[in-house]
């Protein structure tokens, strides 16, 4: 077996050793932490991804061992690959830093902002990339796109308006899916995702879009305003499934599953399961089995203390109980003189109510049919 060529590169100070016809952003992925680049649209488990969104820029400050010149231009890091002896920079250049902050305002000038009503939010990359990028405000001054409204099927909800056209969604169901039945229509200023005719996007394993989804453009129907992220506990979880791997996580709130995605990695990719390939899951493991019984628990799902997620990642055995009691450990160590139960006082929030089973967002009726039926 012929010996793998191997290429030196130094990525803000780090020097690692990489099989030739590795990316800059892979290489700087094997570093780990803040040296890797945020990426938008580059997603390693599907070919042909990356060079749409920019965010993932670097500066290349030394070619190569036989070429030292710099390259003239900040450089895509997922499209370029290493030279033996290249110097890149990435967090610590400000030609970066300036150039990512152009990039966020660039993906924000059609945005419509609508993060405290977003299911993606506390889980966006976009949300995650303006805190660290972003700036105040705008310079942008004409009115943001609207869309017609497209019904993606049952399962899916599409808003046009918070798409930053990375095609990650395209590749997947061109890719995964023997029936790709949308794409991206128009260019510039009007391109958007659309199927062709309102078809609806009916493939066993077109769920995995929702995953891919970097920002809240694709969410899922059956988890759409039932809860914030940061409130549920994610739970690795297993079934046996023909047409999958099975392996994904729970999102449970008690013993209440509120969400099912496939588990993701700390690029935010979805993860490999032990045989090395990509743990896509099927439409039936994600939108279909809401029960805690239909699962074999694992165990808490791993969230970075970063994460906003991480706050909700209440201790407590595995899957059917509730919050572990905190008043004591936020009171100094002191019990309250009186506990009241919300659900005496009020017919808010009853326990008769499983959110996550009803159809569609809840309000007022949700409550009041069912506490007459109580
Ligand atoms: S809908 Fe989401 S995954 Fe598809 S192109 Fe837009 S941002 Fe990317
Ligand atoms: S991640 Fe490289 S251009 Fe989008």
């Amino acid at each position: 077996m012929s010996e793998q060529t191997l290429f030196k590169v130094t990525v803000d100070n780090i020097t690692i050793e990489v099989p030739a016809g590795t990316t800059i952003l892979q290489a700087a992925r094997q570093i780990g932490g803040a040296v890797a680049p945020p990426a938008m649209c580059y997603y390693s488990k599907l070919e042909g991804t990356g060079g749409k969104c920019r965010t993932c820029l670097v500066e290349v400050s030394k070619g190569s061992e036989k070429d030292p010149r710099p390259m003239p231009k900040l450089v895509a890091s997922c499209r370029t690959t290493v030279m033996d002896g290249m110097e890149v920079k990435n967090i610590t250049s400000e030609k970066v830093i300036d150039a990512r902050a152009g990039v966020v305002e660039f993906l924000l000038l059609n945005h419509p902002l609508d993060c405290p009503i977003c299911d993606q939010a506390g889980e966006c990359h976009l949300q995650d990339l303006s805190f660290e990028h972003g700036k105040a405000g705008t310079r942008y001054e004409f009115q943001r796109r609207t869309f017609k409204k497209h019904d993606l099927g049952k399962h899916i909800q599409l808003h046009m308006t918070r798409c930053i056209l990375c095609y990650r969604c395209v590749f997947i169901a061109d890719q995964l899916t023997n029936k790709r039945e949308h794409g991206i229509l128009d260019r510039g200023d009007h391109a958007e995702i659309a199927t062709h005719i309102e078809k609806s996007l009916g493939n066993e394993f077109i769920g995995n879009v929702i995953d891919v989804c970097p920002v809240g453009a694709l969410t899922d129907k059956t988890f759409r305003f039932k809860n914030r992220v940061w409130f549920l506990k994610p739970m690795d979880a297993h079934r046996n499934c023909p047409s999958c791997s099975g392996r994904v996580t729970l999102w449970n709130r008690g013993d209440e599953v509120f969400r099912v995605t496939a588990r993701k990695d700390e690029w935010g990719e979805i993860e490999d399961t032990p045989d090395g390939k990509p743990g896509w899951i099927c439409n039936t493991c994600r939108f279909e089995k809401k029960h805690t019984n239909d699962w074999i628990i694992e165990g808490p799902r791993a969230i970075s203390r970063q994460s906003v997620i991480a706050q909700g990642h209440y201790a407590g055995n595995i899957g059917t109980t509730l919050p572990t009691e905190t008043f004591k450990a936020v009171n100094d160590g002191r019990a309250p003189h009186l506990l009241m139960d919300i659900h005496n006082e009020s017919e808010v929030n009853l326990p008769s109510v499983r959110l996550s089973e009803i159809d569609g967002p809840s309000h007022g009726n949700t409550f009041n049919n069912n506490s007459k039926k109580a």
